[in-house]
């Protein structure tokens, strides 16, 4: 299932009219995702010198013939790329039907006067004549829109397109179009939310569970019932409307039911719009400890509505901002700063793109566990009384003092207290990460904003004391 979730296993590839921004946009989200960047017109040039040349010598069939050379190679590649095709390079059947079987295509639009004022009066061949410009517009526009997956307008909308997200106010009113296959759905409802935020799932026959609010959805005994009560087949989907305990579990259901069945992730808190709901890890708690039983099994499609936020309390709403905070110090930019839209969808495109580089967490994805190594021991150390954002809050206080970074914005943002728990039982589950399986912790830490290190590991004495200085005397 995981491998026709957007660009996740595949490669990326932009196409788009001359000068509708595949090369700038393609190589910054090659940058985000750390995968290797093809601008298939550079590569024709690197290998045959300049295309004005190319086309004055040789004429613009060989120049095809060459493209569709270079593209199918790129194509052909085991690393997933991000690959930018030069604007005539959807012409070629065969290279439709290549992008088709080998790619996650997202089209960039832009509208023919805009791309006309930026690329005339260049060396563009076909970028010579206004007339004959707009005539090839309207014959190839088309042909994008008929090869794309997705169509988005700036790196965010690609990152977000290529691990199947969409975020923006009004998504709960079409979740139906996102929900794949044609049989039943099972809409699985955090019983709080399920009050609060009715969805419609337009035609298909759908069966609602509501689920407790909170860490107790995440109980075998609630996926047991699932398990039990689910009656749908392999072509129908299920749908989960709550919080990160909902999605995680009903992400793990899904995981499980039938040995994976499709889902869909429509987050209401801000923890599951920015983080939870995004990325695939699915899991449930047992009495050894959180999310100690879990599959990786990622979302068909994460719709992301900050409308739904309105009706968050204010406590659940400083707990995301927690995660809010880790992911602007991880992208170096004071995404907490932002308006909620765009601070909601900003964070989402940068998990998305940490996400592609390493969906299996195999490596760079740790990087998302900025404070939170101290965060689940003091979690665990107060039985879980201390909320998750809470105790992340206090984690990125932590990783900054170790990191000898200054602390400010976690103070003005987040303003955490310090944590009423016992000192000797928050550094015994340190101890015990799961992340540390061979007894040794690992950090991560920031070298400066934007440049998070992962796998750094510090004397005990140092991390114990930066522990110890998270909680109340
Ligand atoms: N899978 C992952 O990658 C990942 C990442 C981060 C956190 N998590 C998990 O996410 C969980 C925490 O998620 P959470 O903070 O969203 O908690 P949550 O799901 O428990 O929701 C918090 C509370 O908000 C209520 N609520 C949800 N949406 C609401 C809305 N729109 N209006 C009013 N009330 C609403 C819920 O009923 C609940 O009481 C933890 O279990 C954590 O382990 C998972």
């Amino acid at each position: 299932v995981d491998a026709q979730v957007g660009a996740l296993r595949r490669h990326l590839a932009l196409v788009g009219f001359m000068g509708a921004g595949k090369t700038t946009i393609g190589g910054e989200v090659a940058r985000l995702t750390e995968r290797p960047f093809v601008d298939t017109d550079r590569e024709i040039e690197r290998r045959h010198g300049p295309i004005a040349r190319l086309f004055r010598e040789r004429g613009e069939a060989a120049f095809r013939r060459l493209e569709e050379q270079v593209v199918a190679e790129a194509l052909r590649a085991d690393e997933p790329a991000v690959l930018a095709l030069g604007g005539g390079a959807v012409l070629a059947e065969v290279t439709r039907e290549r992008l088709r079987r080998h790619a996650f295509t997202v089209c960039l639009p832009v509208g023919a006067e805009a791309a006309w004022s930026r690329v005339h009066g260049g060396d563009r061949p076909l970028a010579q004549d206004r007339a004959e410009f707009f005539e090839l517009f309207e014959e190839r526009e088309p042909l994008y829109l008929a090869v794309a997956d997705a169509v988005a307008e700036d790196v965010e909308g690609v990152v977000l397109a290529s691990l199947a997200t969409e975020s923006g106010r009004g998504r709960l009113e079409d979740v139906d179009a996102h929900i794949p296959g044609r049989g039943s759905v099972a809409v699985v409802v955090d019983e709080t939310v399920h009050a609060l935020h009715p969805l419609d799932v337009g035609d298909r026959e759908v069966t609602t569970f509501p689920i407790p609010a909170g860490e107790a959805a995440k109980q075998v005994a609630v996926a047991d019932g699932l398990w039990r009560d689910l009656r749908i087949g392999r072509d129908g989907a299920l749908v989960a409307l709550g919080g990160g305990t909902t999605t995680d579990l009903a992400g793990f259901v899904a995981a499980t039911y039938l040995r994976g069945i499709p889902w869909v992730a429509v987050p209401t808190t801000l923890v599951g719009q920015v983080d939870a709901a995004i990325g695939g890890k699915t899991g449930i708690d047992v009495p050894g400890g959180k999310n100690l039983v879990g599959a990786f099994h990622f979302p068909a499609a994460v719709l992301i509505d900050p409308d739904v936020l309105d009706t968050l309390p204010g406590e659940e709403r400083r707990r995301g901002m927690a995660e809010v905070v880790k992911t602007g110090l991880l992208a170096g930019k004071p995404l907490w700063e932002l308006p909620e839209d765009e601070m909601v969808r900003a964070c989402a495109a940068f998990k998305c793109a940490v996400v592609l580089s390493d969906p299996y967490e195999r490596g760079r994805r740790a990087i998302l566990n900025l404070g939170h190594t101290f965060g689940h021991a003091l979690e665990a150390a107060s039985e879980y009384a201390l909320a998750h954002g809470d105790a992340v809050a206090l984690g990125l206080l932590a990783a900054l003092r170790l990191s000898g970074q200054p602390t400010d914005v976690v103070e003005e943002v987040l303003g955490p207290e310090p944590a009423r728990v016992d000192r000797d039982a928050a550094w015994a589950a340190l101890k015990r990460d799961k992340k540390a399986a061979d007894g040794r912790t690992r950090l991560v830490l920031l070298r400066a904003p934007g440049e998070p290190e992962h796998g750094v590991e510090l004397p005990d004495a140092e991390v114990r004391a930066a522990l110890d200085a998270l909680i109340a005397p």
